[in-house]
């Protein structure tokens, strides 16, 4: 393969359980590559609450810059029982995902044959659709504060920032997906345009202001209570759902629920014109970690997305995913510790059915 050109993918295992899944989902990049013949090449960094604990900081100076010369960023998970809430999450998943401008978090919600739905009379064929949750803004930039802290009279504030530029780029990448991808060609924007007045009345606009430009996407609207329940009452009314950041944290938890759990959901931070981030949604499962009992399928999922959106690796793609809906039929459950296989086994299960 002289002259193809090699794949760069920064590997940041992280914490807890991340490093186990990770290892999974290279060892499936590793025949993948083989079986369709492209290269690649992995640095590992150790970002995480380990190194925190030793170094004191959680992204040395210059990591960004550094990360920025990659293709893609392959992350396991971040969170860790000795350090405070907040300052991993903060200080290196969403300072990822804000330096690089990792504006969208495209979290696709589809339920594999053979996989267990807690829906009652819910298959397959009812549930697959993807969520375009922005990633960028919102209640998630940390603007706020407090006054007379620890006093009868403390104010705390958490500011919902919404842009015009911010909502209009996640608009326009949420229709294009829609179109691209093809199906029911119908976009959902959820918001809570009764209550949030103006963050979610500049969604509103903006929203209705790019629809214009594609005439071939249907348009619905949801309040984010009525769309929690239609996720778990019908399903199959999605095809694409837009929504901002902190509504799409909730309801891809919930979308996670209803795909088989956090064991199998994954996604993509992603950067249309940068460098974009992939990681299972789930956490970092302190209690499972070195057991080899956790689920690996959601970060090899990650790895699926990975070579698709970023790798130009289509094919190598979508032979992963189909793998893992190969693999995902031999697993007792999906769930930590429940699966009939270890974490290795299944990692080799995915291998095998490629
Ligand atoms: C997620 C996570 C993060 C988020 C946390 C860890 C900051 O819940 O990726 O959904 O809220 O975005
Ligand atoms: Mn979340």
């Amino acid at each position: 393969m002289k002259g193809a050109p090699v794949l760069k993918i920064a590997v940041l295992g992280g914490d807890g359980t991340g490093p186990e899944v990770v290892a999974e989902g290279l060892k499936v990049l590793e025949a993948v590559a083989k079986k369709n013949r492209f290269q690649y090449s992995l640095k590992h960094f150790d970002y995480g609450g380990e190194r925190y604990l030793k170094t004191g900081d959680v992204l040395p100076e210059g990591a960004v810059g550094e990360l920025k010369t990659f293709d893609a960023i392959y992350l396991g998970a971040v969170g860790h029982p000795d350090v405070a809430p907040g300052i991993l999450e903060k200080g290196l998943l969403l300072e990822l995902r804000f330096q690089l401008d990792q504006y969208i978090n495209l979290r696709p919600v589809k339920l594999y044959d053979g996989v267990d739905c807690p829906l009652k009379d819910k298959g397959p064929a009812d549930i697959d659709f993807v969520i375009v949750r922005e990633n960028t803004e919102d209640l998630y930039v940390g603007s706020g504060g407090f006054a007379h802290k620890n006093t009868k009279m403390e104010v705390a504030t958490q500011i919902m920032l919404a842009t015009h530029e911010g909502v209009d780029r996640c608009c326009r990448y949420a229709f294009d997906f829609t179109r691209k991808r093809a199906k029911k060609k119908k976009l959902t924007l959820v918001a809570k345009t009764n209550v949030l007045t103006y963050a979610h009345d500049l969604w509103w606009r903006v929203f209705n202001q790019v629809a214009k430009e594609y005439p071939d996407i249907a348009t619905d609207y949801n309040h984010v209570d009525a769309c929690c329940m239609w996720m778990v009452k019908n399903p199959e009314s999605y095809d694409v759902i837009v929504t901002p950041n902190m509504f799409g944290d909730i309801i891809t938890d919930l979308g996670a629920m209803i795909q088989g759990g956090m064991g199998i959901a994954a996604g993509g931070n992603i950067n249309p014109e940068g460098v974009s981030m992939y990681e299972p949604i789930g956490g970092s499962a302190p209690k499972y970690t070195g057991k080899n009992v956790i689920n690996p399928l959601a970060a090899i999922c990650a790895l699926a997305m990975l070579l698709k959106h970023s790798g130009g690796q289509e094919k190598s793609g979508d032979d992963v995913e189909r793998a893992v809906m190969k693999a995902v039929k031999k697993l007792k459950s999906l769930s930590a510790g429940k699966m009939g296989y270890s974490t290795t086994e299944v990692g080799d299960l995915v291998v095998d059915s490629l």
